[in-house]
């Protein structure tokens, strides 16, 4: 797979990115359209920069490994984690089908580094059960970390299967059958059958710190079996694992308890923003059941999430409901200080982006009992009612949202420093950039929530097929992932396979 097309990674950078770190370039630049373009192409080419062989920042890492960010001290992120490395070749990947073909080495690089990953023994386990493949990080010359952590953490298999498969996807519309199903598909069905096999057992949340059932990671596994039947389809294998899954509900009336816990939290966490993000569908309608981002419950759970951290973040102070603040991960963390973080305020732009494009698609937009409260934050005139596309209230309400979520890149903005460097948090007092510098994720964050702004949607994942109608419980949000006979999921027993062609 690797063998043609290779390029070197120097050459692999657009001209125009490559010298983009200016102390202050982004500075000249008048209002957020134009921070916005010029910190998109500092998060593209930092998220190189993380990427071994040739990152510039992480000298030492392995071909195709993400580093989670060059920092070695307070804190140690010189690793690759599953997750963070998924996500951000995510957004790489659906950069190579919008056009931008220099990305096609990293991409398969990416590619072989797992191939070799998912057969690395590790404290989790191995590959004969599948169980090492819920190993949450490894060192970045393709090797077991084996120190104390928190594992495993079960949402890595499905963000890469979904990565996988939208690459996967696109070479099949090239007329590439042949390589898909001898270098990817394996890959992809090691970690179907992992999600399938372990989905109902207990682990880490996507913050590494929570031992039970996490929101985000059951909506990743969804997401990743759903697609993952339609993508053995259509290489003519069956999705072996992607049997049902049972009810677990997350919903408690009024917002998404992130984890299902013991853990004296309020719940409320990005977690289910990012969920909604990772589960938006362009071709879905607002589905509560799939938790579509213009869903009322998605709605509903943004408010509250947004407004648990209104107060406590001095840098907030003044901002009332309806206006954009700094987000952190939860109302009450403490790690690094418990601060605002450049990937979950993004988030929180991101999701209203994907409404916004939902309800333009669909013509329409709705405001329910349940998303009342959301809307009215932005408008104290809002009501319930059902608002076509060509009314002014549409318009207005769009508008109000369109401003929304501009203002949280403004936060972003406000906080990145001048030299574009998107660290993982900034401070709560007074926004300095702090914890880990340069954090792939910060940028894989930016990249997304800037396409999304700009309209740039990926592809559909099927979410279409699950909703709700018929087979969604009401006031169960669990339910909706669990899983429906219209999500065409089938099959039973796990098997592994070793790559040794790597
Ligand atoms: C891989 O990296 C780890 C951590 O730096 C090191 O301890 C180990 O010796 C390396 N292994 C190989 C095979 O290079
Ligand atoms: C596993 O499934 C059982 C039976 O459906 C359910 O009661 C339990 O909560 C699930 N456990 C987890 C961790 O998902
Ligand atoms: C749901 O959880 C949120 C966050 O903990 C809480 O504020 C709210 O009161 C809960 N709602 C219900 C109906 O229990
Ligand atoms: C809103 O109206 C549109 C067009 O009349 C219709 O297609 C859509 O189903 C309605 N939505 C709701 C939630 O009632
Ligand atoms: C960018 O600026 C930050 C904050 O001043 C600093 O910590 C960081 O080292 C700078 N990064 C680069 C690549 O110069």
């Amino acid at each position: 797979m690797v063998g043609a097309n290779l390029l070197t990674l120097a050459l692999l950078v657009p001209a125009a990115v490559s010298s983009a770190i200016h102390p202050g370039a982004h500075r000249r630049q008048s209002g957020l359209d134009g921070f916005v373009k010029s910190e998109s192409s500092i998060s593209l080419q930092g998220i190189l920069n993380n990427i071994g062989p040739s990152g510039s920042a992480v000298s030492g890492a392995s071909a195709g490994v993400v580093v989670a960010s060059p920092s070695k001290t307070n804190p140690n992120y010189f690793y690759t984690w599953s997750r963070d490395a998924a996500l951000t070749l995510k957004v790489l990947i659906d950069q190579f089908i919008a056009g931008d073909s220099s990305l096609e080495t990293v991409i398969q690089q990416y590619i072989s580094a797992q191939a070799k990953l998912q057969a690395v023994s590790n404290p989790s386990g191995d590959l004969s059960n599948g169980a090492g493949l819920g190993e949450p990080k490894f060192e970045t010359n393709v090797t077991a970390f084996t120190g104390d952590w928190g594992r495993p953490q079960r949402d890595g298999p499905a963000l890469r299967a979904t990565a996988l498969i939208a690459y996967g996807n696109h070479l099949l519309s090239s007329g590439k059958q042949s390589v898909v199903k001898s270098n990817i598909w394996p890959i992809v069905q090691n970690d179907l059958n992992y999600v399938a096999q372990y989905w109902n057992q207990t682990g880490f949340d996507l913050w590494e710190e929570v031992q039970g059932s996490s929101f985000f990671t059951i909506a990743a596994q969804h997401r990743a079996l759903v697609e993952g039947s339609a993508f053995a389809k259509s290489l003519g294998e069956s999705c072996d694992g992607c049997d049902s899954q049972a009810p677990q509900d997350f919903w408690n009336g009024t917002a998404v308890i992130s984890n299902l816990a013991n853990n004296g939290r309020s719940g409320l966490d990005v977690n289910s923003i990012l969920s909604s993000i990772q589960t938006f569908d362009p071709s879905a309608t607002c589905d509560d059941s799939t938790f579509q981002p213009c869903s009322a419950r998605a709605l509903l759970a943004h408010k509250a999430v947004v407004d648990s951290f209104r107060s406590i973040y001095k840098i907030n102070s003044g901002k009332e409901a309806g206006k954009a603040v700094a987000i952190g991960r939860y109302p009450e963390d403490t790690y690094q200080g418990g601060n605002p973080w450049y990937l979950a305020t993004l988030a929180a732009a991101e999701q209203l982006y994907d409404a916004l494009y939902q309800w333009k698609k669909q013509g329409s937009l709705a405001i329910t009992q349940t998303s009342l409260p959301f809307f009215q934050d932005l408008d104290s005139t809002a009501r319930v009612g059902n608002y076509s596309s060509s009314s002014s209230t549409y318009s207005s309400l769009t508008g109000a949202v369109q401003t929304y979520a501009d203002g949280f890149f403004s936060v972003v903005q406000q906080y990145t420093p001048s030299n574009g460097s998107l660290a993982e948090q900034f401070t709560r007092d007074d926004g300095t950039a702090i914890s880990a510098r340069d954090l792939t994720w910060s940028y894989a964050a930016f990249l997304t929530a800037s396409d999304r702004r700009s309209g740039t949607v990926p592809a559909s994942w099927g979410g279409i097929w699950c909703q709700s109608s018929a087979d969604a419980v009401p006031g169960q949000l669990g339910h909706w992932f669990l899983f429906h006979s219209k999500c065409g999921i089938l099959v039973v027993s796990a098997v592994y396979e070793t790559l040794d062609k790597h």
